[in-house]
């Protein structure tokens, strides 16, 4: 077997694979003419500046100049090779690569031990379910699961455990089974005691959740202690394999409901997610005990973009939800809040009022992001009182005055004006101002956007003439091998006044000694540096016309090759003026000549 996957092989997998289908998996995108759109996976926006071509198999993002094909769409998004990356793009097409895999995977030594903390993880999974479920040590962890509302099948779909209250079980267990403890330890299931160098057990008589990857591996632990034991919760340590920041409990599973639903419901905990999840509620996932981070943000936007925050509904609870709501939405998502009476959180009320009452009444009737802002700004506060309730009127118009769409903020203008029967005309009046005092704040400060989306729109807005010729003959030597090979002869050996264009062009022109015809992505994966790469992706989506005119052409290569010539003009006429300050008026007249040679041959 090969360590290298044959050229051939990669040229299968590009003809097969449609990288629609495969960017679908992490972007929501939609049709728009020939291309899709979407919200960028590489960069926060939320107006879709992500396009991708079916026609030319390639992507580009206009707001951060991200861009390639579908292997570099998998390369950059999932940090992998572009040998991983063809690798999974083989399986999924179902072609074999005849290589041999571990080799194909890069260092060697390295992917053996990550793969010994996943094999560990995975026996250790089985093992805990089946103390918990099968024997009499793991008897009265069932019954308090039990006990709690959990069900044999939750308990067996989430593959929940029991670890023995044993100082060594695990480390003996899989020590035999040839597990070096470094690599257990660095795993985060045993801990190695400084003043011995003895190894112990992590996890000692605690009911075990295991946490899994966006692949369904198991990568982590959190176990919960049965009584009052603290913590009530204890986690695996961050590892290698582990980061709390970007892992989403239940990611793998709801994944594909998810999808279907186009719509997720965040808890905060994953006793949470598994009631729910009991209770029908299938598109739910949880974060670790950490608030929500970009990252998660950024796995979630991979599958949805809209979510009901269902958090504890007490005080800590509501402010959580206020956080992660504001981050949400700042990110583009549509968002709903599910309340629950009395402060309970969802396990808590599903286990008091029942499964259907939780869809109903609390995922059901879940509020709208404005809705829930009058209630949480409403909170400490009696509108009884004028004070309180002009400050509460305030803060409402100015979060009114931030919706972007003109039927929702009268919408909510006409419900505050019949609460406080107050007249919609100043309630009006008043959020204009308010929206124009926010816009003059603003305008002072610097705009806290993300610098490549900033960089990238000037870019495009500021290219000058021969720049722009320069693309739009690219973008024509990019579909048509004749026209690149025409520009090359009317160019007569001179270079694009761009470095970036000339050395496409010259990767280009490489390509097609190799390839009668053009080819978009096979063409990206030819270029090998990613620089280039990006900007051939956004020349490729310039929209141009498919047959170039000889009136065209010559218009282009025109601009290409009087631009030094007007830079040599600009320099010759500050040289000129020199000469006239300095009285030198022999040189001045030589220079002005000069001049004139070049206007003419322009
Ligand atoms: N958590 C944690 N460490 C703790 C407490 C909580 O990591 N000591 C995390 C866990 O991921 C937990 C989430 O925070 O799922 C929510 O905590 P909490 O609301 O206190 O727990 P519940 O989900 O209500 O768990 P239980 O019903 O078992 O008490
Ligand atoms: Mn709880």
């Amino acid at each position: 077997m090969a360590d290298r996957i044959a050229e051939e092989k990669i040229d299968r997998i590009r003809q097969t694979v449609d990288i629609v289908e495969i960017i679908s998996d992490y972007v929501q995108l939609k049709k728009q003419g020939r291309n899709y759109f979407g919200l960028c996976p590489f960069h926060g926006e939320s107006t879709p500046s992500f396009s991708v071509s079916p026609d030319k198999q390639i992507f580009h993002c206009f707001g951060c100049g991200a861009g390639g094909n579908v292997f570099s769409f998998l390369m950059e998004l999932e940090g992998i090779s572009f040998q991983e990356a063809a690798i999974k793009l083989a399986s999924k097409v179902n072609i074999d690569l005849e290589i041999n895999l571990s080799a194909a995977h890069g260092e060697k030594k390295v992917s053996k031990e990550f793969q010994a903390m996943h094999d560990a993880h995975e026996l250790l999974q089985k093992f805990y379910h089946h103390l918990l479920v099968n024997t009499k040590e793991g008897q009265h962890a069932l019954e308090y699961l039990l006990e709690r509302g959990f069900t044999r099948e939750s308990i067996d779909k989430f593959q929940i455990g029991y670890s023995l209250n044993s100082w060594d079980f695990v480390y003996k267990f899989l020590s035999k089974r040839d597990f070096s403890p470094e690599w257990l330890e660095k795993a985060g299931l045993i801990i190695r005691r400084e003043r011995d160098g003895n190894y112990f057990d992590r996890f000692r008589d605690r009911i075990m959740f295991p946490i899994h990857d966006r692949n369904g591996k198991t990568i982590a632990f959190s176990g919960r202690s049965l009584g009052h034991d603290e913590p009530k919760y204890l986690n695996s340590p961050e590892t290698a394999i582990f980061n709390k920041s970007k892992i989403l409990y239940n990611y793998h599973l709801a994944r594909p409901s998810i999808k279907k639903m186009q719509h997720a419901v965040l808890f905060e905990g994953f006793a949470d997610c598994i009631a729910a999840d009991r209770s029908g509620v299938e598109n739910g996932i949880a974060t670790m005990g950490t608030s929500l981070t970009d990252e998660h943000i950024a796995l979630l936007r991979q599958s949805v973009q809209s979510v009901t925050i269902c958090y504890d509904s007490d005080k800590a609870g509501i402010e959580a939800a206020f956080r992660a709501g504001n981050h949400l939405n700042n990110a583009g998502f549509q968002i709903k809040v599910a309340m629950m009476a009395d402060g309970l959180d969802p396990d808590e009320y599903i286990k008091k009022k029942g499964p259907e009452k939780f869809r109903n009444e609390v995922i059901g009737a879940s509020l709208t992001w404005m809705a829930f802002k009058f209630l949480y700004f409403r909170r400490g506060k009696n509108l009884q009182i004028e004070g309180d309730r002009l400050a509460y009127i305030e803060v409402i118009i100015k979060e009114i005055s931030k919706l972007d769409k003109a039927v929702e903020r009268d919408h909510y203008l006409r419900q505050l004006a019949a609460e406080f029967s107050l007249s919609l005309d100043a309630l009006n009046q008043q959020q204009k101002q308010m929206f124009f005092a926010e816009k003059r704040a603003s305008a002072g400060k610097k705009e806290p956007v993300n610098k490549p989306v900033l960089i990238a729109k000037q870019v495009n807005k500021l290219k000058p003439a021969h720049i722009t010729a320069e693309r739009r003959l690219i973008a024509h030597m990019l579909k048509n091998r004749d026209v690149a090979y025409k520009v090359q002869d009317l160019l007569a050996g001179q270079m694009f006044n761009n470095d970036e264009h000339q050395a496409i062009i010259t990767y280009l022109l490489g390509f097609y000694e190799e390839h009668e015809e053009p080819d978009s992505s096979a063409f990206l994966t030819y270029i090998q540096d990613g620089n280039l790469r990006r900007m051939v992706a956004n020349i490729e989506m310039m929209s141009i016309n498919d047959e170039l005119s000889n009136q065209e052409l010559t218009d282009y290569i025109k601009q290409v090759l009087n631009y030094p010539k007007l830079l040599k003009i600009k320099e010759k006429e500050v040289e000129l003026k020199e000469a006239e300050l300095q009285g030198e008026f022999s040189r001045a007249a030589e220079i002005g000549n000069e001049i004139n040679q070049l206007r003419k041959s322009l």
